[in-house]
């Protein structure tokens, strides 16, 4: 039923420009999420994870953006994904950068966003949390800082304090390449201090909402120095884990679409090699003190085992899920468990790491997964 809804409404959707497209498809899945529907069949047990304190029932998520004001996340949880990853939420409700502001890169499969976080703002998007606190599904909440602050750390903890009693994990975004002096806060002091702000916030909340784990969502721009600062900062503040990655602003060669040269930030396939590359390098200096979640490029079965095999023990996804469709989280779980079998996996957290040396060096890279 659901194929037969997206074969319908896709190439409609595709003749739109890509924001209204989007705004059509938050309405159509508020109207998904209160249809009455049959029970899901469990997740195949082989593909259940357990990562920073959680159970996750499948390693495949639906990465920040998409969802940005936490209004449809019990229908993205019904179409299969393990979690789903809500924000970026700034304090204040901002609308963002003007339009155009989002392009569709269809013949690079891609997207360039430039949207500089349009938010509805803590309150209004905690407001509408509350109301679902109660129902299942892993829900992580993505924070900045207001555009305009004048003290960023400050902002994230006030985040982690509404936040507390309705995400089951944070995700600190310092990389979004579209606000001003953003991924500076990557930088070596500027990150200890941030890091040390934001854990102090998320221990006072534990006393009356539990332990959240606190991940933070790094660039793929970083150089290998500049990655060794971040590893070596959040290993000594003992954050829960990283995310890697956000989008590039780079352009690689290959792209053939007339919008590659917009400037914003790139995800989609021709993000897939430079953000599994730097996972396997991240994953390589964490020692397995966290775990991390993979993003960018992934588009079926084979590009999360990828990510898993480059170090991840979760995987987001976003931009295909444009180009590919409802179906996508149940076509890659079911090959994930064919992949399993073929690989000799007993579970897939087994397959963690296996392949990042030979990421990492670059032995590996997208021309394996074309
Ligand atoms: C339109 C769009 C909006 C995004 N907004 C956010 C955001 O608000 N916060 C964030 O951390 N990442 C954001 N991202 C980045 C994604 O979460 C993800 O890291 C990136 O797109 C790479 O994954 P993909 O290649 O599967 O899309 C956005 C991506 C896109 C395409």
């Amino acid at each position: 039923m659901i194929g037969f809804l997206d074969a319908l409404a896709r190439p409609v959707l595709f003749r739109l420009d890509p924001e209204d497209a989007h705004e059509w498809a938050i309405r159509a899945f508020k109207i998904l999420q209160i249809l009455p529907r049959l029970p899901a069949p469990p997740d195949d047990p082989r593909l259940a994870v357990f990562a920073f304190g959680l159970d996750f029932p499948n390693p495949l998520g639906l990465a920040a953006g998409f969802d940005k004001n936490g209004e449809v996340i019990d229908a993205i949880l019904r179409l299969g994904f393990g979690f789903t990853e809500v924000g970026t939420i700034t304090p204040l409700a901002h609308g963002g950068q003007s339009r155009p502001r989002l392009f569709r890169l269809t013949r690079d499969e891609a997207v360039i966003n430039r949207l500089g976080f349009p938010s509805q703002g803590h309150a209004a998007v905690h407001a509408r949390l509350a109301l679902r606190a109660q129902k299942p599904g892993i829900v992580g909440i993505n924070l900045d800082a207001n555009k305009v602050s004048g003290d960023r750390p400050a902002d994230y903890a006030w985040g982690i304090e509404i936040f507390a009693d309705v995400a089951d994990y944070f995700a600190i975004n310092v990389s979004s390449p579209n606000t001003p002096g953003l991924r500076d806060l990557q930088r070596a002091d500027a990150l200890d201090d941030l890091l040390a702000r934001v854990l102090a916030a998320r221990d006072i909340a534990t006393e009356r909402f539990g332990r959240k784990p606190v991940l933070l969502k790094i660039a793929p721009d970083l150089t290998l120095a500049e990655l060794d600062e971040i590893i070596y900062r959040a290993r000594t503040r003992k954050i829960d884990g990283l995310i890697v990655s956000n989008t590039t602003v780079s352009r690689p060669t290959t792209l053939r679409d007339p919008s590659a040269n917009e400037p914003g930030g790139l995800s989609g396939q021709p993000l897939f090699a430079l953000s599994t590359q730097m996972l396997a390098a991240a994953y390589l200096r964490t020692e397995n003190q966290f775990p991390l979640i993979g993003v960018g490029g992934v588009d079926s079965a084979e590009t999360a085992v990828a990510k898993i095999e480059a170090g991840a023990s979760l995987v987001q996804l976003y931009t295909s899920f444009v180009f590919k469709g409802l179906e996508l989280a149940g076509e890659v779980k079911r090959g994930l468990v064919r992949l399993l079998a073929q690989n000799s996996y007993p579970r897939l957290a087994g397959a963690t790491g296996a392949a990042a040396a030979d990421w990492a060096s670059g032995k590996l890279n997208a021309d394996n997964f074309r």
